[in-house]
């Protein structure tokens, strides 16, 4: 294994992925939480090459600006026009020092499952041998469109040719050429100033530059993978879709090699970025994105979607759907919870059934168990939220904040107008509509009185089961205050 660092990665990205039949460039569609060029440069980035260099053209603007947001020391190289894998290295070149010496690896922007102990490996092989060149391959049972590798007698490489310009013989050669491959740096920029277009394809072939290495009496080899999938490629939907599958069983199984209990693994997705502790259990139809962490003991699911949320230790999540949320020690949030960004839930704080949360802050203990919006909120330590209470945020224009005090009760049914303000220690009626602020060990009433109208069921409903109802409970009652009176007469009639 090698840990020298190579001079450059050059990630060719600039191909029109026509076969995709989107809009989008190719190599901006995702799979497990990145872009197929985010994988590509995050594996090129692990080696710490002096320069890491995409290759770029359909797309460029969108391609670029993305690279930028994920890798801002990424290189870009233009390649104008599409002419082929040896122009785009050609055009890679153009971006770093001249004449510099040294290992350039090449690989491609739509090769997602690659990993970088690969390439090590292809670089350790490279070294080990000092060839010039060495190209990544794997022996694959339908070869169909594949450059073959083309022995030469010494065991080492005589040169690559591609499907469309292979004979019937050269077809039949099972192993293939991945795409990938390490040069020194002189053989390469020579190889590269000798290639032509006379092919099936008309294009300038990076391939090419294999025989011509060798015909020079150079070094060319190559190192088989037995992980073929790794240097699977995608050029259409139906790829891509495989692809993704495939990389989620290998996170699932790494995850649950590094003890994470994993329930449905045909159920659950786990992005690339997600981190997961020890002892977390997924549970079926759980999907986890981006930036979420789950640490140990916490149970996931099932029916769960979390984006960028970060999970304590034991917590339990249950059937939600949650962004941008920060959950405690020991919370609890659902079944059927809503957690909008700049949701945060406190040790062993509860977000219930039916509650939608968007910037609220909920403190340690806090309870919001049932039926609420709670948007823009400061929910102290140890509060309760009484079922149905909605934090109204919004006037139509703008939105404001409130906030209810540690160890306060808001009874159920509630509405706080925002900005509301109710201090540490207070109480909320059932049923109120919270305009003014509420003191310290104060209960506020805001709502309208209760007030009962004798005999109104009889004059305005007369005739209906209702007002039957109401009678035969009324001479029940009087029949019970006769019996009561003659029971209290026996009594006070005894000696
Ligand atoms: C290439 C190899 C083939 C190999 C296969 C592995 C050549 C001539 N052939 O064929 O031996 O088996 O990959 O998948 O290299 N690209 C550019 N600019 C271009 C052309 C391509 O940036 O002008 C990029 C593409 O975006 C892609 C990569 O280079 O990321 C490979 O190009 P592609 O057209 O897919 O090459 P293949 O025909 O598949
Ligand atoms: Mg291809």
């Amino acid at each position: 294994m090698t840990s020298h660092r190579p001079a450059v990665v050059i990630v060719m990205a600039a191909g029109q992925g026509t076969r995709m039949k989107s809009a989008t460039p190719k190599v901006l569609h995702e799979i497990g939480g990145r872009s197929l060029v985010g994988h590509a440069v995050v594996t090129a980035r692990a080696l710490a090459p002096e320069h890491l260099v995409v290759v770029v053209g359909t797309g460029r603007e969108q391609v670029e600006a993305h690279l930028a947001a994920i890798d801002p020391e990424v290189r870009t190289a233009v390649q104008e026009q599409q002419l082929g894998t040896g122009d785009a290295v050609r055009a890679g070149l153009t971006v770093v020092p001249a004449g510099f010496e040294g290992e350039v690896i090449v690989t491609s922007g739509d090769v997602p499952l690659l990993q970088t102990d690969t390439l090590q490996q292809l670089v350790a092989e490279h070294d080990k041998n000092a060839n010039a060149i060495t190209v990544l391959t794997a022996r694959v049972p339908d070869p169909t469109g594949y450059g073959r590798i083309i022995p030469a007698e010494d065991g080492s490489v005589a040169g690559i040719v591609e499907h469309k310009d292979a004979t019937a013989e050269q077809r039949q050669i099972d192993e293939i050429n991945a795409g990938i491959y390490v040069f020194d740096a002189a053989t390469l920029r020579d190889g590269l100033s000798r290639i032509s277009t006379d092919n099936a394809q008309g294009e300038l072939y990076l391939t090419d530059v294999l025989a011509i290495a060798k015909s020079d009496g150079k070094r060319v080899g190559a190192f088989v993978t037995e992980d073929a999938m790794q240097t699977e490629g995608v050029n259409d939907r139906v790829q891509l879709a495989t692809l993704r599958a495939e990389l989620n069983r290998r996170t699932l199984d790494t995850l649950m090699r590094s003890g994470v209990t994993i329930v449905d693994p045909n159920t659950t997705w786990v992005d690339s970025t997600v981190t997961l502790d020890q002892d977390v259990t997924l549970l079926p139809n759980t999907q986890l994105h981006g930036a979420t962490t789950v640490a140990s003991n916490a149970t996931i699911g099932p029916d769960t979607t979390l984006t960028d949320v970060e999970v304590g230790v034991g917590a339990s999540i249950i059937r939600t759907h949650g962004s941008g949320a920060v959950i405690g020690e020991g919370a609890s949030v659902g079944p059927f919870a809503y957690l909008r960004p700049g949701t945060t839930l406190g040790v062993k704080g509860k977000i219930g059934t039916f509650v939608e949360t968007k910037n609220a802050a909920i403190a340690d203990g806090a309870k919001v168990p049932h039926l609420t919006y709670a948007g823009d909120a400061t929910i102290g330590e140890g509060a309760n939220i009484g079922a149905g209470t909605i934090f109204a945020n919004y006037d139509g224009v703008n939105k404001f904040h409130s906030t209810v005090g540690r160890y306060s009760f808001v009874g159920s049914n509630s509405v706080l107008v925002a900005p509301a303000s109710i201090a540490d220690g207070a109480y909320v009626a059932a049923g109120s509509a919270v305009t003014e602020p509420i003191g310290p060990g104060e209960i506020a009433v805001a709502r309208g009185k209760q007030r009962n109208i004798r005999g109104w069921v009889a004059r305005k409903r007369a005739g209906t089961k209702t007002a039957k109802a109401a009678e035969q409970a009324q001479e029940a009652a009087q029949q019970g205050e006769l019996s009561d009176t003659g029971e209290k007469a026996e009594r006070e009639a005894r000696p």
